[in-house]
């Protein structure tokens, strides 16, 4: 066999060759060029005049479409009397691209809108006008922002952004601001900002000079107009029924590059604070063009990644791991072919040379992806010495750090803390065993995990890097998932955790922050606490721990449906444990009350209160009573009635499992 490795590498590097040569002429990373063009028209906004605009707006937050004035209203004004504090989002449903990230260079583009900003009527302003309550909300914002189902906080945040520091948060705001905001630096109550990743203005505009009163009830029109080569902006203003201003608002270079990204979502938010008002968008144009280059494969990044994983080839790093992975596809099959050929020719030459020996030295290809054992130095190198900056998040089993290989690749590293390693009872070599286990287990919903490391009493597990992070961060921040992809998120977490108890295994760590988000937003299961192998002796346990799983899971689609946590202090007294108050509900047939209110009105309610039933029916007081993750999956598919469920939780008889020190209980301690 060692001659033929030899003979296959050879063969290997004449084909990477010939792949170099095929692009080498196309030039470095460029190919043909392109304009991507997006243009789209709203002459109106009414869901009932054109259902298609349900389809292509999607509405975040405290935001409506009003079919009486055929326009997008936030906050929504249906939603109760009191306004006061909303945030709310209008978006086109569909990703607009906005910067060719090979060039740099920021997308052309020219959009226009008529707007206006209404007193709501159903606030009299008290007496002097020193009151807290009364007329001037905060103002309207055409934004560029990188997603779409977050939103904003409210107040002087327009809906634009948080106060949360996150540098790597892109996003490009005109604000009309109707409110005067002093620590944000507004000039006054009647501005138009330019906002480039901050709520602070790059620059403002005073539209009194202009001779417009934005708060003055009557519709206005805006136009702003961007040249992405030269980096350059203008923009109009006008009232209806005047001609836009001859004179720009605003004329200048602007460069928005490091504010944008490839693909980003256009739209407006608009917020109110401790004042109302009602901002409403009538009509609105869009078009955009961004030039792009068709890129070509490259073989350096094949090479970087199939023959010498662990040398030091940052520089392809950057590039597309989808690239990378065709031409792995087309490697394997080409050491597939060979494979067969030589053999076919080993039959005819039994040759046993001197190569054998030549051979042993050079070490074969490692696949990128799998598994393996990494040494201390690796990870502290990956990890720049375990250092707090790279810290993702922690708990009570030990703290995930961000790494990075050699090869450029981005990994979550989890080290387990001493505290957790030295409990009692834990068997660091059946932990070994297990690390083992989950690693050769493959699920498009599980977290696949790159490797691990053993070092003097360290246990350290490798996985590969989710750039969104944990479910929790996106369920309890700012931001409102919306109902369909909270839906979906429960869907591939049951798929997840149905696959693993179909080996046999179990989860043991099934919690919000242990299901994160990949680029796409599918959910994907990791942070594993345990996870057993079905051994003989370990049967029981694995049949318990599996119990518990379906448990946790139960809870989850109740935290997920309610957008908060499990146990939370500053809910009302009666309300401070999820699992209690919703089965309250259950009792009194109220379910609706407990749906996350931040979900707005196009929710589907029904799917909801459903959802809410299945996670009922995980937490009941006896295992036996539960379905299974299988029968989970199989009932959130929508199509099978569920099992009546009792009309009021049983009591706790027996703690069934103290090796989790979970009681299924209903007066027994907390989880979390
Ligand atoms: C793309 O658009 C620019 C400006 O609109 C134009 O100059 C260029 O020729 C276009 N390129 C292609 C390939 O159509
Ligand atoms: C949008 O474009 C149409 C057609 O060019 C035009 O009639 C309309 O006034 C535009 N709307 C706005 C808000 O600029
Ligand atoms: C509300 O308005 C008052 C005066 O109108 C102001 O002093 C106060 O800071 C505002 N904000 C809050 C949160 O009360
Ligand atoms: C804005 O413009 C108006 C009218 O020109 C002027 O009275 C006011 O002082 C200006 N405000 C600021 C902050 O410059
Ligand atoms: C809205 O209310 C404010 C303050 O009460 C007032 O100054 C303004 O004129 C009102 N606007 C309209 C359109 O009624």
């Amino acid at each position: 066999m060692p001659p033929l490795c030899f003979l296959l590498l050879l063969l290997l590097l004449l084909g990477s060759v010939s792949v170099h040569a095929g692009s080498a002429g196309k030039g470095s990373l460029s190919g043909p060029e392109i304009n991507v063009t997006k243009r789209f028209s709203f002459p109106g906004f009414s869901p009932v005049g054109d259902p298609g605009v349900l389809h292509e707006v999607k509405l975040l937050g405290s935001a409506m479409l009003s079919a009486e004035l055929g326009a997008v209203q936030i906050p929504d004004v249906s939603e109760g009397a009191d306004l006061r504090h909303l945030a709310g989002r209008a978006l086109y449903s569909f990703p607009v691209r906005l910067l060719d990230p090979v060039t740099n260079t920021p997308a052309s583009f020219e959009t226009s809108f008529s707007f206006q900003f209404k007193n709501d009527s159903s606030v009299v302003p008290e007496g002097d006008g020193s009151s807290t309550v009364g007329h001037g909300g905060s103002g309207l914002t055409f934004i560029m922002v990188p997603d779409e189902f977050t939103v904003g906080r409210s107040g002087p945040w327009l809906g634009m952004l948080n106060d949360a520091c996150d540098q790597r948060y892109k996003a490009v705001g005109i604000e009309f601001d109707t409110r005067h905001n002093p620590q944000f630096g507004d000039p006054n109550d009647n501005h138009i900002g330019i906002n480039l990743g901050s709520i602070v203005s790059a620059k403002t505009i005073n539209a009194s000079d202009l001779g417009i009163y934005l708060k003055d009830g009557f519709r206005h029109q805006a136009r702003i107009r961007y040249d992405g080569e030269k980096r350059w902006m203008d923009i109009h203003l006008g009232s209806l029924g005047k001609e836009l201003t001859l004179e720009p608002a605003f004329s200048g270079a602007l460069d928005l590059s490091e504010f944008l990204e490839e693909y980003m979502f256009v739209g407006f938010s608009a917020s109110t604070g401790n004042l109302t008002q009602i901002h409403n968008v009538f009509s609105w144009n869009f078009t955009s063009t961004s030039r792009a280059f068709l890129r070509m494969p490259s073989a350096e990044s094949c090479e970087g990644k199939i023959i010498l994983p662990s040398s030091t080839a940052t520089g392809f790093a950057k590039r597309r791991p989808t690239s990378g992975f065709f031409i792995f596809v087309t490697v394997v099959v080409l050491i597939l072919v060979v494979i067969a050929s030589l053999f076919y020719l080993r039959k005819h030459k039994e040759n046993k040379s001197s190569k054998a020996i030549l051979v042993e030295k050079i070490k074969r290809p490692i696949p990128p992806n799998k598994p393996r054992q990494f040494t201390i130095s690796e990870i502290s190198s990956a990890t720049r010495c375990f250092s707090e900056d790279e810290v993702l998040g922690s708990d009570s089993r030990g703290t995930f750090y961000r790494g990075k290989l050699p090869n450029g690749r981005q990994v979550a590293v989890k080290r387990f803390s001493p505290e957790f390693l030295n409990a009692n009872g834990l068997d660091k070599r059946q932990m070994m065993k297990e690390i083992n286990a989950i690693s050769h287990v493959r699920h498009p919903n599980l977290v696949p995990v790159r490797g691990w490391c053993r070092h003097k009493g360290e246990i350290i597990v490798v996985y590969e890097f989710l750039p969104n992070g944990g479910l929790d961060k996106w369920l309890f921040g700012a931001g409102v998932l919306p109902w369909t992809r909270r839906l979906k998120i429960i869907k591939d977490a049951a798929e997840a955790l149905s696959f693993l108890h179909l080996k046999k295994l179990a989860h043991k760590n099934m919690r919000t922050s242990s299901v994160l988000l990949d680029l796409t937003f599918r959910a994907v299961l990791g942070d594993f606490g345990l996870v057993l192998s079905g051994s003989e002796s370990k049967r029981f346990e694995a049949a318990v721990s599996q119990a518990v799983d379906v448990f946790e899971f139960g809870v989850f689609i109740l935290e997920v449906v309610a957008g908060r946590k499990r146990l939370d202090p500053d809910a009302p007294q009666n309300q401070i444990d999820l699992l209690d108050f919703m089965w309250r509900m259950h009792e009194v047939d109220e379910k609706a009350k407990a749906i996350d209110r931040r979900m707005g009105s196009f929710m589907n309610a029904e799917q909801a209160i459903r959802a809410m039933d299945i996670g009922l029916l995980c937490t009941l007081n006896e295992s036996k009573g539960r379905p299974s993750m299988d029968q989970v999956t199989e009932l959130l598919s929508m199509d099978v009635p569920i099992p009546e469920l009792p009309l009021s939780r049983p009591m706790c008889l027996f703690p069934y499992s103290s090796t989790t020190g979970l009681c299924a209980g209903y007066s027994c301690a907390p989880l979390r």
